[in-house]
């Protein structure tokens, strides 16, 4: 029988990643569908139990549930944990799986598509919500020389500062004025089509600034490629953390160059 997977969010109708994993089972053989389900504000563990009645192997989860999915995970794995929020499901005889994928995929982007070491380099994370606290274990894993948390409510970066140790620095935006090597916009101006009232001094000429969002050009991006910086949206790691939950459940690595091509096409 085919195995069914799917992905659940609100909105969920432009969502990429049922054509991913689309590309991704075609690319390795895998027998499998791959659906969008839109599920209820206030009914996504219903939407959840339904589909694992049905037959349903697995799921990804997006805006807004990932807290959700992190209370219906009946295990968790530690990066699941450390971030408050699941991005992946894996039902299995024994229960519901939650785990996190979305900071590895940031990684993988960062590090293999854009050819990025994080290691000894300046980091400032821009943001404090879920997305931010999502990538912040995997970021610090790299082992960057410095690694700053700028919000516009100082008092969430100070939080997340505290969670995670490691000589973490909470910072307003504003208060954040010198070179940093990566700028990853973990906000959520970019959707409102915003910008943080960031200093032009946070960009130096081998500064890549990285938007979380990705299908169109942000004020962020604008911003940064106006004082110089080297500038990438969040395709890739869409994919990247894609790759990585098709990873954990078929146990095959699909390759995402190609994936990654195709959706800029
Ligand atoms: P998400 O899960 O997308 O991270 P969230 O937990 O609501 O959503 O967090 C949103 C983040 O974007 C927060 O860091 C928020 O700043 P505050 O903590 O001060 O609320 C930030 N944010 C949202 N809109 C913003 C804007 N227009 N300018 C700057 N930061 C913004």
């Amino acid at each position: 029988m085919t195995d069914r997977y799917a992905v659940f969010g609100h909105p969920i109708a432009h969502s990429k990643s049922p054509l991913i994993h689309a590309a991704f089972a075609h690319q390795t053989g895998q027998d499998m569908t791959y659906e969008a389900i839109l599920a209820p504000l206030d009914g996504f563990a219903d939407s959840v139990a339904a589909f694992v009645a049905a037959g349903g192997r697995g799921a990804n989860v997006t805006v807004p549930f990932k807290e959700a999915a992190f209370k219906i995970a009946q295990r968790l794995s530690p990066r699941a944990a450390r971030a408050g929020a699941v991005n992946t499901l894996s039902f299995a005889a024994d229960g519901i799986l939650g785990d996190n994928t979305d900071g590895a995929g940031l990684i993988a982007d960062l590090t293999r598509n854009l050819k990025r070491t994080l290691a000894g380099q300046r980091i400032l994370l821009l943001g404090a919500g879920g997305a931010a606290r999502g990538v912040l274990e995997p970021l610090l894993e790299q082992q960057p020389a410095t690694l700053v948390i700028a919000n516009r409510t100082l008092s969430r970066a100070e939080e997340l500062a505290t969670l995670f140790g490691h000589g973490i620095r909470a910072a307003t935006f504003e208060a954040a004025d010198t070179p940093f090597d990566v700028v990853i916009n973990a906000t959520a101006a970019s959707l409102a089509g915003e910008l943080p009232p960031l200093s032009p001094r946070i960009f130096g000429a081998d500064t890549l600034a990285y938007d979380m969002m990705y299908g169109r050009d942000t004020p962020f991006l604008d911003f940064a490629r106006a004082h110089g910086a080297a500038t990438a949206d969040g395709l890739g790691m869409l994919v990247e953390q894609a790759a990585e939950a098709f990873y954990l459940w078929r146990c095959v690595r699909p390759d995402t160059t190609a994936v990654i091509a195709s959706l800029r096409a």
